[in-house]
């Protein structure tokens, strides 16, 4: 189980094995999801959200993805490890987006960036990668966007919008994107971006066909319920694990049981 690095992604969607990515915004979740071997861990911004208690990811800052991405970096994982770039950090002009994606790495550790959206922003991408450092590219749902899309819907199910989601994905490839996450959009749709373009898909709510797939930590062990959409399993009841554990504890100490001779000393 050696480092896996942007060659190892990319050569899995030449040998047709599944990429597998989940977030991690800390130290603990990472070494638990690198010790099982996952292909890649995402420092999303979703963390304003799962784990800041935002309502989007809007709020959220370099500063904050910098400290989540070293605490990620600090479990070593042989994962590649990608952070999101937060919203306002890349979309006022290229040397913004340039220092802040040159943040991540130095600062944060981490090994590619990704940012949102399609044709619009391919100079932004072309800029980063210019620097040597990989860009990851999201289209479809872009929950940066929520306002412009008004809410969280899927992206590209009218023949002409998925006519524009398909020319975005192509111009994120063409920027030179060394991977794509496809979000919320039709499994056909999905398919068919897949096939054409020859860097990997990585999908969220995009079906089965993609050549990777991504999901947040806390939606599949059902740590967060503000929404949970139609695309997430929920692999685990962890909330109700902790509200188990709290509920013992509290009953123990109003008791008298916690701590006994076994947890104190002499
Ligand atoms: O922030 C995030 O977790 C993401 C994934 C849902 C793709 O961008
Ligand atoms: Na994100």
């Amino acid at each position: 189980n050696r480092k896996k690095t942007i060659l190892d992604i990319q050569k899995m969607k030449e040998s047709g094995e599944k990429i597998t990515m989940l977030t991690s915004y800390d130290f603990p979740f990472a070494r638990i999801m690198d010790d099982c071997a996952i292909d890649a861990i995402l420092v999303g911004d979703s963390v304003g959200v799962v784990f800041g208690g935002h309502d989007n990811t809007l709020p959220v800052t370099v500063d904050e993805m910098i400290y989540h991405t070293r605490s990620v970096m600090r479990a070593r994982p042989k994962a590649f490890v990608v952070a999101d770039m937060p919203f306002l950090s890349y979309q006022t002009d290229l040397r913004d987006a340039r220092l802040n994606a040159g943040r991540l790495v130095k600062e944060g550790g981490a090994e590619a960036v990704k940012l949102e959206g399609g044709a619009h922003i391919a100079d932004t991408i072309r800029a980063i990668v210019d620097m040597d450092i990989p860009v990851v590219g999201h289209i479809g749902l872009t929950p940066q966007s929520i306002h412009r899309m008004g809410g969280y819907r899927v992206q590209g199910k009218k023949d002409e919008q998925a006519q524009r989601l398909l020319e975005d994905a192509l111009a994120v490839q063409e920027a030179g994107a060394c991977a794509v996450v496809l979000e919320g959009i039709p499994l056909k749709l999905a398919k068919r971006m897949t096939d054409e373009l020859t860097i990997p898909t990585i999908g969220i709510g995009a079906g089965p066909h993609c050549d990777g797939q991504v999901l947040v930590i806390h939606d599949i062990l059902g740590l967060c319920e503000k929404y949970s959409p139609k695309f997430v399993k929920r692999y685990a009841d962890v909330k109700g694990a902790i509200a188990d554990a709290v509920a013992s504890y509290i009953a123990e100490v109003k008791k008298g049981e916690f701590p006994d001779e076994g947890h104190s000393f002499n």
